[in-house]
């Protein structure tokens, strides 16, 4: 669906996209994680035809962003990092506006406008100008905005960043339901969005993919699949060695009197607790998390 193509962008003597290469696929919620100034909103805004890449290309159902820019942008919702909502319009007129220039068909647009207002739950905001909006509304409406015209792909550039945590559950769900209908793309930083939303996952650092996966995948690579903490009453070289021989244990490590054991398998906590035989005072287990996966990449990278 979307082709991204050792794609470049310079400013100055900042890369902000170094070679960048992606398949998006049809249907497919892909996110992009990322700190701060890694290139995602470049890349975003290249892929939006809002701005020209030095070298490479993007093509959207095998549309190119050199030659068929009007057709591409046609086809995308975009909702920008700061949405830039004229502050004087009803959110009914913004929507309208917005309609009229992606060319919705002239009698399909007031219904659009009320199906897009009851789905992000602005019916009863319909006649309130936009600057009377809190961040959370606006956002809302931006999402919105980004839906008019019925677009194939939507592009969410930090869609909850700055917005407490009832509004950003409330965003993220809009998000969930439009699944499997649109070919998304999520850029965020906050790891357990990116956890929950999406079918795959691209680290970017500097402009440059430092890791791609599903996020199960992501997070299995880099410890096994669960972390086992156990406090023994009294540590044994001997018990190290035989939880090291079992199959699916990936990693042991010792501090005083506390284990932390790494396994492939939550089958072989049992012959864990086996091999201890009464001696454990407590155990738990913890799953990593993207943001595991994500201060990993950093330490390879
Ligand atoms: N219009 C611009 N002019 C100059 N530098 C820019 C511009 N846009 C982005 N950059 C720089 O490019 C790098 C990538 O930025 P950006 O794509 O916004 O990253 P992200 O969205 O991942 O935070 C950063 O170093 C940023 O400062
Ligand atoms: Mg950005």
């Amino acid at each position: 669906m979307i082709k991204i193509e050792s794609l470049s962008k310079s400013f100055g003597k900042i890369k902000a996209l170094d070679n960048l290469n992606l398949d998006i696929k049809k249907g497919e919620l892909l996110g992009i994680i990322g700190p701060n100034g890694a290139g995602k909103t470049t890349a975003i805004r290249i892929i939006c035809c809002i701005l020209k890449p030095d070298s490479g290309d993007v093509l959207v159902n095998g549309m190119s962003i050199h030659q068929e820019p009007i057709q591409i942008k046609s086809m995308i919702g975009y909702l920008p990092e700061e949405p830039n909502l004229y502050e004087r319009f009803k959110a009914k007129d913004l929507l309208r506006y917005f309609a009229e220039l992606y060319g919705v068909p002239k009698d399909r647009i007031t219904g659009r406008i009320d199906e897009m207002l009851e789905l992000v739950g602005m019916s009863h905001r319909a006649d309130d100008r936009i600057n009377t909006f809190s961040k959370g509304l606006r956002q809302r409406i931006g999402i919105a905005r980004a839906l008019v015209h019925d677009p194939e792909i939507l592009i969410f550039d930090e869609p909850t960043m700055g917005l407490d945590p009832a509004t950003s559950s409330n965003i993220r769900e809009f998000i969930r339901d439009l699944k499997g209908d649109k070919t998304i793309i999520l850029c965020t930083h906050y790891m357990d969005e990116a956890d929950s939303l999406c079918d795959r996952v691209v680290i970017l650092d500097q402009g440059k993919i430092l890791d791609m996966g599903t996020p199960n995948d992501l997070k299995s690579k880099i410890h096994g699949d669960i972390i086992l903490n156990i406090k023994v009453e009294d540590p044994d070289d001997g018990d190290i060695k035989l939880i090291q021989g079992l199959s699916t244990v990936t990693g042991v490590d010792v501090v005083d009197n506390q284990y932390t054991i790494s396994l492939r398998s939550k089958k072989d906590i049992n012959d864990i607790i086996n091999v201890f035989e009464g001696d454990i005072l407590s155990i738990n287990t913890k799953e990593p998390t993207l943001e595991d996966v994500f201060i990993n990449s950093f330490k390879q990278g």
